[in-house]
């Protein structure tokens, strides 16, 4: 922890992701992000590795028979030695079929945040909504990362990821509107009134499906569609182009699960408070930054009749620090 952060003794925003963890701060008024990987890999213990990881400052950790090398240069390495890094989430929660994913998240964690300036620091977190019924292990995930801050020294606070996306855009209508983020593991949305979420729900088809789904039809790896659908990838029609076309297929099927879950989660509610003007809908998140998504999911929108009258549908200015900053804000508020 440097100098800056342990000086820093306000509230914090933290969004913990299926693919990255962005911590907010509040510095003179101007929001500030940092953010790491949501991965890791391991290599065999040797004495020579550990010290050369040392040497090179590499962020790691010795487990057992194992040395993690775990964030942003997870990915380094990955690339180095041709693996393919690991997750320590799945669909928005803690990973079950990891066992190094509680110990990933908590270095992870307390290399972004460093222990909590004074006791009782304030932090709120980003924590999904379920999938249909069942809880999916949110609660558990939602405990762990309680204990976690608690162990830095923080007063930690959950927020829906949705609604943390209401806080972060939506304060021009006075946190009304429907906030949205697309991202790896889930899409989460949040319905407001004033502040006061009226529906929140996550579906599962996101990044991580458009990547499997691609790859499972090209035959290629998902680690190589994901960089691809990153780097060039724009949503603009079927090509001639296989690895395109598969990506355009399932973000079509992507946004098409999306706009029909808001159609019926919204049709749905009874407790609906009676909106007398249009609400904004945003979009935040790593999978709407591709050119071509806000066109076709405006025109999957209005394909069907929506429950309740958009004033607005656009793209956050700043997809990939949405939840963070509106974590942020919720925390100062
Ligand atoms: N420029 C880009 N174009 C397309 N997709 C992108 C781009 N940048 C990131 N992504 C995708 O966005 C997803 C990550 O987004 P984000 O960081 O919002 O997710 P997350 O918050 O970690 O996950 P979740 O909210 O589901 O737990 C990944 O699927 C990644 O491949
Ligand atoms: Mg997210």
């Amino acid at each position: 922890m440097n100098n800056a952060e342990q000086e820093y003794t306000q509230p914090l925003g933290l969004d913990v992701g299926t693919s990255r963890i962005v911590v907010a701060r509040n510095a003179d008024k101007k929001y500030q992000y940092d953010s790491q990987l949501n991965a890791f890999l391991t290599i065999p213990y040797s004495k020579l590795a550990e010290s050369l990881l040392q040497r090179e400052n590499v962020f790691h950790e010795v487990q057992g028979p194992d040395i993690v090398v775990a964030g942003n240069d997870a990915e380094k390495f990955a690339e180095v030695f041709h693996l393919e890094t690991r997750r320590p989430m799945l669909h928005g929660v803690l990973n079950p079929h990891e066992p190094h994913s509680l110990a990933v998240i908590r270095r992870i964690v307390g290399k972004l945040l460093g222990r909590a300036a004074m006791e009782g620091q304030r932090v709120f977190f980003s924590v999904p909504a379920p999938v249909g019924e069942c809880d999916g292990g949110i609660a558990y995930h939602e405990a762990s990362m309680r204990l976690i801050l608690a162990e830095l020294g923080y007063a930690p606070t959950p927020i829906q990821e949705g609604l943390a996306v209401v806080f972060g855009e939506l304060g021009t209508s006075n946190f009304t509107g429907i906030g949205v983020s697309c991202g790896s593991g889930l899409c989460n949305a949040c319905l407001a009134v004033l502040s006061v979420p009226v529906l929140s729900f996550a579906v599962a088809k996101a990044g991580d499906f458009i990547d499997r789904q691609a790859a499972a039809v090209t035959g290629d790896l998902a680690t190589r569609l994901r960089v691809q659908k990153e780097q060039s990838f724009r949503l603009n029609g079927l090509t001639s182009d296989r690895t395109v076309n598969a990506l355009t297929v399932y973000y079509q099927e992507m946004i098409a699960n999306l706009t029909g879950a808001l159609r019926s989660h919204i049709s749905a509610t009874q407790r609906l408070p009676k909106l007398d003007q249009a609400i904004p809908l945003v979009l935040c998140g790593g999978t709407v930054m591709p050119k071509g998504f806000l066109e076709h999911f405006s025109t999957a929108l209005r394909a069907q009749e929506f429950p309740v009258r958009l004033s607005e549908v656009r793209l956050s200015a700043d997809p990939l620090n949405s939840t963070a900053r509106g974590a942020l804000m919720a925390a100062l508020c």
